[in-house]
């Protein structure tokens, strides 16, 4: 930091706002964030080109040479400033010329990483103290004086397709024991295979799978903890869907990493397998590039996940999915660069247990 000639650049990635009538600025890649003078806004400025400390000095002839060098001290404290072509550079270069075109809105996806979570395993009257003070709004909504046109119940259902939908619930208990890779290649099939090509106006040649995607772009990607699957070593895979095979990856799985990966709950370290759903942003940004289209990722990991639990479900097997997510812890296991192509979604699968949650009575 102090050789003088030590070049600094402003981060492509921060954002500034006032909150509580002070000037908050924030790099939403490393979610480091301070209280500013306005004025240190024209010393972020004049950082977008790299310059030295003394330069700044000289610009700022204004101020005092020693303010000027604290408030870039500061700066570089909350990593607004960056030692240019360092590795930290060089990150938010990538940010900016991967997410370029949904910035600074989708900033979102970045500051809200890493979340803390509540330990699962505090006492249930210190988590109701986190709830806000107000009691629960309504499940329903109702509306009043409409007119209401009452509709019978359908019959109970006989058809599978129904009774699947019905039995879908989320399992945090397994029996013991390996589930089958031929369900697991079922599973990774059903989800996220292709089944057929069509071609599409613009775009060319693109895949069929069971669940929608705008604009066919399919940015959903999925990787395979294998912990207790039946003829597969237990590991890190990721799904080949082109070719419908694994690429075995160089991570670990076992009951801990795979309870780390979902913010420490015990029970999914117990499953036989996650599978573990990124998205790589560029192939929807580079149809989309307005930011609001990030929702459309979103969305489709939902879908995905869906489909992932309604066909465990068929399959006899107790599925389960989380978004408490150490999203930078898994990014690394997977050896990804958590900025091109990020974790969004963790799905599972066990054995059934003996005595599996109950379904909705017939009449619910
Ligand atoms: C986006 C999402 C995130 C969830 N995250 C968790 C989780 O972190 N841990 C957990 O035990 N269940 C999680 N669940 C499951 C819900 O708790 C569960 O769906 C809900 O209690 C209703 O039960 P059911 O799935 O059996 O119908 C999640 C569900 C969704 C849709």
């Amino acid at each position: 930091m102090a050789r003088a000639s030590l070049r600094l650049k402003s981060a492509s990635c921060q954002i500034a706002y006032w909150k509580g009538g002070k000037l908050r600025l924030a790099n939403y890649l490393t979610r480091r964030t301070f209280t500013a003078n306005p004025v240190t806004l024209g010393l972020i400025q004049f950082f977008f080109v790299p310059h030295t400390i003394a330069d700044a000095v000289r610009a700022f002839g204004a101020y005092s040479a020693a303010s000027v060098a604290r408030a870039i001290v500061k700066l570089v404290d909350a990593q607004l400033l960056l030692e240019y072509r360092s590795a930290e550079w060089r990150r938010d270069q990538l940010l900016e010329a991967s997410w370029g075109r949904w910035l600074p809105e989708a900033g979102f996806h970045f500051m809200t990483k890493d979340t803390p979570y509540v330990p699962w395993d505090w006492p249930i009257a210190k988590k109701l103290r986190l709830l806000a003070a107000r009691s629960a709004p309504a499940q329903f909504k109702t509306i009043r004086g409409a007119e209401r046109i009452r509709l019978t119940l359908p019959a109970p259902a006989t058809d599978s397709f129904f009774e699947t939908l019905r039995a879908r619930r989320t399992h945090r208990e397994f029996a013991n024991g390996k589930v089958s890779l031929e369900s697991v290649s079922r599973l990774l099939h059903t989800t996220w295979g292709v089944q057929g090509y069509f071609h599409a106006e613009v775009v060319g040649r693109v895949p069929y799978k069971t669940s929608p995607s705008g604009g066919a772009r399919h940015p959903g990607e999925v990787y395979l903890m294998a912990l207790r699957v039946e003829g597969l070593e237990s590991g890190i895979y990721h799904y080949q869907a082109r070719e419908h095979c694994l690429a075995r990856l160089p991570g670990r799985a076992t009951a801990r990493i795979a309870s780390d990966y979902c913010a420490t709950q015990p029970y999914f370290g117990k499953a036989a397998a996650l599978f573990i759903m990124t998205a790589v942003f560029a192939r929807t940004m580079w149809k989309y590039g307005r930011a609001r289209a990030y929702r459309v990722v979103l969305l489709e990991t939902g879908h995905l996940c869906q489909t992932f639990c309604l066909t465990a479900t068929r399959l006899g097997l107790a599925p389960f999915c989380t978004a408490a997510l150490r999203d930078s812890l898994i990014e690394d296991g997977l050896g990804l660069d958590g900025i091109s192509e990020s974790v969004l979604y963790v799905a599972g699968v066990g054995l059934l247990p003996r005595r599996p949650p109950a379904p909705p009575p017939a009449s619910s």
